[in-house]
């Protein structure tokens, strides 16, 4: 089996699935599977747990994630995208917001190994209740499936992320409106946002992710 790099830096491909390099070699994360080539073990990166993956596997032309990046992770969960995120910003830190007790404890579990991962049991749409943890940060990621999605992305983009900086939202379109059609919904959040920021890309992620969308900012 043969790695190489794939359209982004810290992403690596076997042709058929992408990776990332494992921070923490010998444990995963959600049952993914590892790869070991010449030393270098390989997380596979499953784009039907990630939005973030599927994002990059219907072809984003932005992945903002460095080696030393500052991230705003809204919505970590159990950690499962935000560990790949951690195996790339190897010199930087994500600060992963979360208000599901339950969730947040498998977080700790996933953070306790992986020391850029700072787990915060908060609320994403009271911003001002991390803000004595969190600084400015290089991009804003969010996957919250609320129906204030919009407003809480722009809320948190305005507070934390720099100018310049990219923010990433997930749209779940059936957290806004059940009765409404997806692209619409999609439509009506990229109107929200080109109201505060550059709307760079908004892109449906189908067929990894049924009725979600991801959309790509730049904060002016
Ligand atoms: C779809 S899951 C996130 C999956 C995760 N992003 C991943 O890919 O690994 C949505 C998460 O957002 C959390 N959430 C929803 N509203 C929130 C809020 N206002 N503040 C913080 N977390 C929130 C939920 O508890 C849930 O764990």
């Amino acid at each position: 089996m043969k790695m190489d790099k794939y359209r982004f830096d810290g992403i690596f491909t076997d042709g058929r699935e992408i990776y990332t390099t494992n921070l923490t070699p010998g444990k995963n994360v959600y049952g993914e599977n590892l790869v070991k080539i010449e030393n270098v073990e390989y997380r596979a990166w499953n784009p039907k747990r990630s939005k973030l993956g599927a994002m990059l596997l219907k072809g984003s032309s932005y992945f903002p994630f460095t080696q030393t990046s500052k991230v705003l992770y809204l919505g970590a969960a159990s950690g499962t995208t935000s560990s790949h995120i951690s195996d790339i910003c190897i010199e930087g830190i994500l600060y992963c917001i979360e208000f599901s007790p339950r969730s947040f404890r498998d977080l700790i579990s996933v953070c306790e190994f992986r020391k850029n991962m700072l787990p915060i049991l908060a609320d994403a749409s009271k911003p001002d209740e991390y803000s004595a943890i969190v600084g400015c940060v290089d991009v804003v990621y969010m996957d919250i499936a609320q129906r204030e999605q919009s407003s809480i992305f722009i809320k948190n983009m305005k507070k934390y992320c720099k100018s310049g900086g990219l923010g990433i939202m997930a749209i779940k379109a059936r957290s806004i409106d059940v009765s409404e059609k997806p692209e619409n919904i999609f439509s009506k959040v990229k109107k929200e946002l080109s109201g505060e920021f550059e709307v760079l890309e908004l892109i449906n992620l189908e067929p990894f992710e049924k009725d979600h969308a991801s959309i790509v900012v730049r904060h002016p």
